[in-house]
């Protein structure tokens, strides 16, 4: 099958030497790219900026801003069986970025930030009749309400939740997966590259 995969953070422009961006490793993304590649089938991982190797047999694209993965994820996603975004995109970037370097002045300075776009929202609304679409949720508290909000409201097959305090950043995780029925698939915690090899099994087993 052919797999994309989004991973990792993405930095969005304050000026040319600053941006906002956040904690994500990429870690849990690059596992499941590893595992899929190793499982045989074709692996495209759009990737925002990380310290990781790309895994073997794996097809790797760079990307920086949540504009940039948006256009990247668009033009591969109609090929794509299984689509998983695992990639913390952020929600908002700065609305007036600056050309040059921002000189400091006296005061508080105030940035206007604006919506990014819901990529995995998109993939969720153009998603194709033998597509699976898998989306991650992050959350601090309600995890499953919001998780299970998610998956529906991004029309997706599969969610995988996890709290912000156990996963985040780390390279371990405890996770939930739910799938579209509202089914509840809860793992031990486990190293992250454990962890891909049982969501790889479990979601594409059922393809
Ligand atoms: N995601 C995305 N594009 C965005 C933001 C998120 O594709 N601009 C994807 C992530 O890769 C993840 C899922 O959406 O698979 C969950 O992201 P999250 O930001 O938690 O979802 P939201 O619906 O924006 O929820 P919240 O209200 O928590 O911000």
């Amino acid at each position: 099958m052919r797999i994309l995969i989004t991973a990792g953070p993405t930095r969005e422009k304050i000026d040319p030497v600053r941006f906002i961006s956040n904690r994500s490793t990429g870690k849990m993304g690059y596992a499941i790219a590893a595992r899929a590649a190793e499982a045989g089938h074709d692996v495209t991982l759009i990737s925002g900026p990380v310290a990781l190797e790309c895994p073997p047999d794996v097809k790797r694209i760079f990307v920086e801003s949540a504009s940039e993965m948006a256009q990247v994820v668009h033009a591969n996603a109609p090929a794509a069986d299984v689509i998983i975004m695992s990639a913390a995109v952020a929600d908002y970037r700065p609305a007036h970025p600056w050309e040059s370097k921002m000189k400091k002045q006296p005061g508080n300075l105030f940035l206007e930030l604006e919506r990014t776009e819901d990529i995995l929202g998109t993939a969720g609304k153009n998603k194709l009749p033998h597509q699976l679409l898998v989306g991650f949720a992050a959350e601090t508290e309600n995890l499953e309400a919001n998780a299970l909000d998610k998956l529906q409201r991004k029309n997706l097959d599969w969610i995988i939740a996890n709290l912000v305090s156990d996963g985040f950043g780390s390279d371990t995780n405890r996770v939930i997966i739910f799938n579209r029925s509202g089914e509840k698939f809860p793992l031990d915690l486990e190293e992250k590259s454990t962890l891909a090899q049982k969501i790889v099994e479990l979601i594409l087993q059922n393809k």
